[in-house]
């Protein structure tokens, strides 16, 4: 049996919508694989009734099948789904190292990116692989056509979880088809910013350059309460506030130490809102990790 722990991730970062992702040093889902003549799957934990064990139409099924890889599948599920902390993406990158290394497949994590996007990534028609990414190679990356750039980063983060769920479908669907382009140039001078925040270890520099004109108001405006939790992080401290992925995750950037003031801070604001809450205090951290003993 070969067990990987595979980290939650945040994408977009704000400027880098569809391009940046982190891997967060918690949550995590935790894959455990063994030789099977077919693929069977059993889910516990977060949000586990919701998520389908059929081979066929679970995304760790799908990368079993890709990987021509039949075992037997146990996913414990520390990252809950629609949370905007790439839970699928989780589950896809660990079942891909684990599934991987059961099979001697020799694939590098770099080569894993497209076979646990989803639906193959952009190439053959699929979403983005801006959480897969961090997931499999962790740190900061930056996903395009071209393929992954990776940088090792260690920047302190808040990940706050409302219990509220936003659907992808109205997520992608406020995201606007055309842009003014000082928008793009504002948006773009921030990315820069934050990718060099992010090689300095500055979380001065990457929570300014979280700042979108774009996509950011339309995707926030579908969280209840986002404005004031965003305003009391900044508050406690927090150098940038942003969704995380599709949200309805809010990330935060700091310093470490403010952060547990921050995470209380948000989740106050949530609870002012009549919303429940939980905060990871967190920071960008290491890709998926196997385990040879389980
Ligand atoms: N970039 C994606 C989005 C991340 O924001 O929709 C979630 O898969």
């Amino acid at each position: 049996m070969l067990t990987v722990r595979a980290p939650a991730t945040s994408a977009n970062l704000g400027s880098g919508f569809d391009v940046f992702g982190v891997a967060l040093g918690a949550p995590a889902d935790v894959i455990r694989v063994e030789r099977a003549p077919e693929t069977s799957i059993t889910i516990t934990g977060a949000g586990s009734d919701y998520i389908p064990t059929d081979p066929e139409q679970n995304t760790v099924g799908a990368v079993a099948d890709a990987l021509e890889a039949p075992a037997t599948i146990r996913i414990d599920k520390g990252v809950r789904p629609s949370s905007g902390l790439g839970s699928s993406a989780a589950s896809a990158a660990g079942g891909a190292v684990a599934l991987n290394a059961l099979y001697d497949r020799g694939l590098s994590r770099g080569g894993l990116v497209p076979l646990a996007a989803p639906g193959g990534g952009p190439v053959s028609g699929g979403g983005p692989p801006d959480n897969v990414a961090p997931s499999l190679l962790g740190g900061f990356t930056i996903a395009t056509d071209d393929g992954v750039t990776q940088v090792d980063a260690s920047v302190p983060l808040v990940a706050c979880l409302p219990e509220t769920s936003v659907s992808t479908r109205d997520a992608r669907g406020v995201v606007p088809k055309t842009a003014p382009l000082e928008d793009v140039v504002d948006t773009v001078g921030h990315a820069a910013t934050l990718a060099v925040g992010m090689t300095r270890n500055d979380p001065e520099l990457v929570g300014r350059g979280l700042a979108d004109k774009i996509v950011t108001p339309e995707r926030s405006a579908l969280i209840d309460g986002y404005d004031a939790v965003r305003e009391a992080a900044l508050e406690a401290g927090a150098t940038g506030v942003t969704v995380s992925g599709a949200g309805p995750g809010v990330l935060a950037v700091c310093r470490e130490s403010d952060r547990r003031a921050i995470a209380g801070a948000m989740m106050d604001a949530f609870d002012a809102a009549g919303i429940e809450s939980r905060a990871y205090q967190t920071a960008v951290g290491e890709g998926a990790r196997l385990y040879r003993d389980g």
